[in-house]
């Protein structure tokens, strides 16, 4: 008996990998996260699946769950929304099943930043404007941040941020960041991407707030840096037409022509 931790992913019930599909499909006990997770990734769960909808149960409640499902030998797929890597509540998970000598496994998701990103047909590592994203968020009801992750020593990096869990604090993001990008600086608002009701919002740091309407409370992705305007930016190497490398020997004197040849 194994518990499955699965990415469900942003939204978009096909957004979801192939083998989270399978192990879904495989699994006579499912337990997801019901406040993000899609509902019609459940199609997937076996006929006579037992289905429960986390979202209101504590740590000790799922741990329970798992248990019963551990000792009648019964498979279990646990759907996160977006990646378990990122504010998915599978650490703490995972460590008691650790402890409980329970099997697991991890498979990934698409998380939201990329999904916001691609709503926004954005990359958000541009030649010469960012070369880092910084997945971050705010201090919330429930959780304090540790000390130096701050939004002001990120913004110090000038690199794009992804900011999560933070729309109800955007006055405070654009106060702390606009000294150091700019009022000017792009900032993008990604609401429930890849959901039929998805919306984006682009704006600057100067009149993001004024753009916002108070539909957008919650499950909203905050992206802001120069790489959002999407322009005034260089051409990487990897295309040039004279840039010397591995795939594209440029003579044969390169160092790379006779690793193209198959002579490592
Ligand atoms: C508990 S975190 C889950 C993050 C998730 N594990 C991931 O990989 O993105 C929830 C936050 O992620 C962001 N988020 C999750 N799904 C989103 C979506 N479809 N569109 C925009 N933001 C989303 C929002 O900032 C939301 O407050």
């Amino acid at each position: 008996m194994t518990v499955h931790f699965i990415g469900a992913g942003p939204g978009a019930p096909d957004l979801l990998t192939l083998r989270g599909r399978d192990i879904i499909a495989a699994c006579p006990v499912c337990l997801y996260a019901g406040s993000l997770v899609p509902e019609a990734i459940l199609a997937h769960c076996p006929p006579g699946a037992e289905i429960v909808n986390t979202a209101s149960m504590s740590l000790d409640d799922i741990l329970d769950k798992i248990s019963l499902a551990h000792a009648d030998g019964k498979d279990v797929a646990r759907l996160h929304s977006g990646d378990l890597s990122v504010w998915s509540a599978m650490g703490e998970q995972l460590r008691r099943l650790r402890a409980a000598g329970i099997p697991v496994s991890v498979t990934p998701g698409v998380p939201s930043f990329s999904a916001a990103a691609a709503a926004l047909g954005a990359e958000l590592t541009l030649p010469g404007l960012a070369q880092s994203v910084v997945l971050t968020r705010t201090p919330g009801r429930a959780s304090s941040m540790p000390k130096g992750e701050t939004l002001v020593n990120f913004a110090a990096t000038g690199a794009t941020l992804a900011i999560h869990l933070s729309i109800q604090n955007l006055d405070r993001v654009v106060a702390d960041l606009t000294p150091h990008y700019g009022a000017e600086c792009p900032v993008a608002v990604v609401y429930r991407a890849s959901w039929p009701d998805e919306r984006l919002i682009r704006g600057t740091l100067s009149d993001i707030g004024d753009k916002l309407d108070d539909g957008i409370s919650r499950t909203a992705l905050i992206l802001v840096g120069p790489a959002l305007a999407g322009e005034g930016f260089d051409e990487s190497c990897l295309y040039a037409a004279d840039y010397d490398r591995r795939y594209r020997p440029q003579s044969a004197d390169s160092p790379w022509a006779s690793w193209s040849n198959g002579d490592d």
